[in-house]
Order: structure tokens, then C-alpha cells, then sequence
């Protein structure tokens, strides 16, 4: 068969093992690394791959080969986990958390997510469009190529439906993909303040229909922490989620741990996500029911506490892990994966090998998305990430610098030069 593109002369490419399920422990030590590659792709998908000159018999006179002199390739990098749709932005609050006001402590205040949720239900359709299309841009420019994102800053039907809405367009719109995620459990409303079992109620019984009627999410995540959702009121809506069809992921152990990893573990959560202060013996729960851990590191970075999640004892015990932004207006407000990626090895001591499984075919798993994303096996979709660098260690090792030069969707060029195409 006939190429329609070969990319050629890429210095190295990061091939990850798709094993049929995310790379738990050792696996995650495992890659191929091809030298002075080439990437063949058809109809928007991978044709093949290899070391040295491309088969002749794939190059036809309407092939088009493509010098990559000086790249790298990896599979189109993840984003597993974002709240990329919101009104509003958090910076009044920097100076508060630079003097040591914590992250809880605003949020009891009525600040931080509440802040943003009072600032997204101000916001029109097209407000939230533009802006979180203008984030998608920067995002995909560092080199991502499939989103997850979430919900949770409506707390209420309408505008819930508003950010999934949003979430759908830019879907159709934009040529990345997205995965949408309801999370209408990200704290209780203001007007619920002191009767979260009344707002539950309204979760289950009245949006989690209607997100699933509406074909609105295919995840449905929770923040189950203190003074948020308990363990108890996580596995109710977790349980209705379940029950209709979403599959399930779960904010636990950021900040304290209250049972979250368990619930993810006994209801088969596909991901955990944070879990910066888990136990051993949590890890290993997981490990057992093969939750795949979802490590956040910057947002360790940005809340200033130190307490990066103990990547290396999770890889330990057995398990998966991802990696991911968790871009938010509060805890996180970036659009780099290469930060996190970089913070994957500075802050956790992962290897690059394990950092890139973790943000390509552990992050496909996470989302599951495996079947289309995350590694270069023939006839998944030709999402190629490019970095100007000489091997797969310079882009970790270079940090907080975009070294994306080009990014291609299903083969098709959507950033050149690190510029927007
Ligand atoms: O994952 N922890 C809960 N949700 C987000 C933060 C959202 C916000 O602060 O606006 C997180 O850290
Ligand atoms: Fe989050």
C-alpha cells in the first residue's frame, strides 16, 4: 500500500507497547526506541513505522515525504485531566496562598472553586466558547492532541449543560478530540450550603439522567474530599453514574485522604486521580482492581504544599499511572504538559521513558480512548507529537521551554513551528 505522507530522519521515535491495557509497574520501563526513523501514515492513520529509509514499495508518486531532520516523534500527546472550561480567572487569590492561606481554607470562604462557579454562571455560551477555545490553542500548541475535560463549574443543570455544550462544539469544531466528564460533584452550590444530601439528591436523581439522555459526558468524576464529598456521598453519585452507564473517575487524596482510593478501587474506577497523600496500603488496593493512578504533579507545584504523589511506590506495588495538567483557574492554572512532564522526573524521579507511557498510551487508557490514541500501532490515528530535540531525554531535560515544534492530527498538520496552523 501506498504512503499518502512519510515523515523521514526523525532522530528518534518513542514507540509505546499498547499491551491491552495501561502499563502497570515494571511495563512502564518499557518502550521502543527507533533511531533514525520513519513514521508512514494513510487516510489520517499510522501505515507504519521503522528505522532507516521508509519500504519502497509504500513511496507512489503521490506520497509526500517529509524531512524531519533534527525532530523527535512521540504518539500525540494526552491530556487526561482538565477543567478546561470556565469563566473568570483566580489570580486575587495568588497573593492569599503566597502568605499561607490554604487551598481548603479559601474554599470555605466561599473563594476558589466557588469563586470560579459564580464567574462561569455569568458567562454566556459563546464567552465560555471563545475563552476555553483560546486554552484548547495553547494547550494543543505544547503539543496535545486529545483532551479530557470537565464540568463542575455550573452546579446547576443549565450551566452544567453550558460547559458540556461547550465541551461538545469545540469537539466538533476543533480538530483535536475531546472526552467529556461530568463532574456536577465538584463542591456543593451556594444555595446548598449546609444541605449537600439535598444537592446529591438533584445530582442523582435529576442531572446524571439528563447527562446521559443528552449524550452529554461519557465519565462522571467527583471531588471527594474533606469539607467537598465524603466517601459515603461520593459513592452515591458514583454508584448512580455507574449505574446509567458513565464510567468513573475520582478526585481523591489530594489534600486529605478520606477514603476516595478505596471507593475507586471498589467500584472500579478506570482512574484515580491526584492522590498526593494515599497510603501504601490504598496503593495497593488500587494495584488489585487495576485503577489507573492519574498524578497531577503541578498542581502539587502551584498549591505549594510539597506532597507529590509517590509515583515510584505506586510503580512499585504494580500499578498504572498517568500524567496529566489538571488545568484549572485554582490549582493549576497552566496549559504546559511539558511542565508536568518535567515535573514527572524532577519532583517524582520518573524516567522519561516512564513519563512519556505516562502521558500517551496510560493516558489513552485512562480515558479510554486506547483503541484510537496513545501509540503508534498500525491503523490508530497518525497523532504525531514532534519535539526539536536529539533524543527522547532532551525534552524532559530542557524544561520549561515548548519544545513542540510540529503537531499532525490524524495526519493533518495543526501546529508548525509551534504556531498555530
Ligand atoms: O483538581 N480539586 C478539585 N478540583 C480541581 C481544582 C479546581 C479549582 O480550584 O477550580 C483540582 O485540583
Ligand atoms: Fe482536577
Amino acid at each position: 500500500m501506498k504512503a499518502q505522507k512519510i515523515f523521514t530522519h526523525l532522530n528518534q521515535i518513542f514507540c509505546p507497547v499498547d499491551k491491552g491495557h495501561a502499563l502497570r509497574g515494571v511495563e512502564m520501563l518499557e518502550a521502543k526506541i527507533l533511531e533514525n526513523g520513519y513514521i508512514a501514515i494513510l487516510d489520517g492513520r499510522i501505515l507504519d513505522v521503522g528505522e532507516g529509509k521508509p519500504p519502497k514499495a509504500m513511496i507512489g508518486e503521490l506520497t509526500e515525504q517529509i524531512d524531519c531532520r533534527g525532530k523527535i516523534a512521540s504518539p500525540g500527546l494526552i491530556d487526561s485531566h482538565t477543567h478546561l472550561v470556565y469563566g473568570g480567572s483566580r489570580e486575587n487569590e495568588f497573593a492569599k496562598k503566597l502568605n499561607g492561606v490554604s487551598y481548603l481554607d479559601i474554599l470555605r470562604e466561599g473563594g476558589g472553586i466557588l469563586s470560579t462557579v459564580h464567574a462561569t454562571r455569568e458567562s454566556s455560551f459563546e464567552e465560555l466558547y471563545e475563552k476555553s477555545e483560546k486554552l484548547l490553542e495553547e494547550i494543543v500548541v505544547h503539543g496535545v492532541t486529545t483532551v479530557e475535560a470537565k464540568s463542575g463549574y455550573g452546579l446547576n443543570w443549565e450551566v452544567e449543560k453550558r460547559q458540556l455544550e461547550v465541551v461538545k462544539r469545540l469537539n466538533e469544531n476543533l480538530a483535536v478530540d475531546l472526552v467529556s466528564t461530568f463532574m456536577g460533584a465538584h463542591a456543593v452550590p451556594p444555595e446548598f450550603k449546609g444541605r449537600s444530601k439535598e444537592y446529591i439528591d438533584v445530582l442523582v436523581e435529576e442531572m446524571l439522567p439528563k447527562v446521559v439522555e443528552e449524550n452529554l459526558a461519557e465519565f462522571c468524576d467527583v471531588f471527594c474530599e474533606k469539607d467537598v464529598f465524603s466517601a459515603e456521598e461520593s459513592r452515591r453519585i458514583l454508584s448512580a453514574a455507574k449505574e446509567l452507564g458513565l464510567k468513573l473517575k475520582i478526585h481523591a487524596d489530594e489534600i486529605e485522604a478520606i477514603g476516595g482510593t478505596e471507593l475507586a478501587a471498589e467500584l472500579h474506577a478506570i482512574s484515580a486521580e491526584h492522590l498526593m497523600v494515599v497510603s501504601e496500603e490504598e496503593i495497593k488496593k488500587m494495584s488489585e482492581e487495576n485503577v489507573i493512578g492519574n498524578l497531577l504533579p503541578a498542581t502539587t507545584f502551584s498549591l505549594m504544599t510539597n506532597t507529590y504523589a509517590p509515583a515510584k511506590k505506586m510503580l512499585e506495588a504494580g500499578m498504572a499511572i498517568a500524567l496529566s495538567s489538571d488545568s484549572n483557574p485554582g490549582s493549576c492554572p497552566t496549559a504546559n504538559l511539558q511542565f508536568i512532564m518535567q515535573l514527572g522526573c524532577f519532583a517524582m524521579k520518573l524516567t522519561p521513558i516512564q513519563v512519556f507511557n505516562a502521558v500517551t498510551i496510560n493516558a489513552a487508557y485512562a480515558i479510554d480512548r486506547a483503541k484510537e490514541v496513545g501509540s503508534f500501532d498500525i491503523g490508530k490515528y497518525a497523532d504525531i507529537t514532534m519535539f526539536d530535540a536529539p533524543n527522547i531525554d532532551y525534552p524532559l531535560y530542557f524544561f520549561a521551554t515548548n519544545l513542540v515544534s510540529d503537531v499532525y492530527k490524524k495526519g493533518e498538520l495543526i501546529v508548525k513551528n509551534r504556531q498555530l496552523v
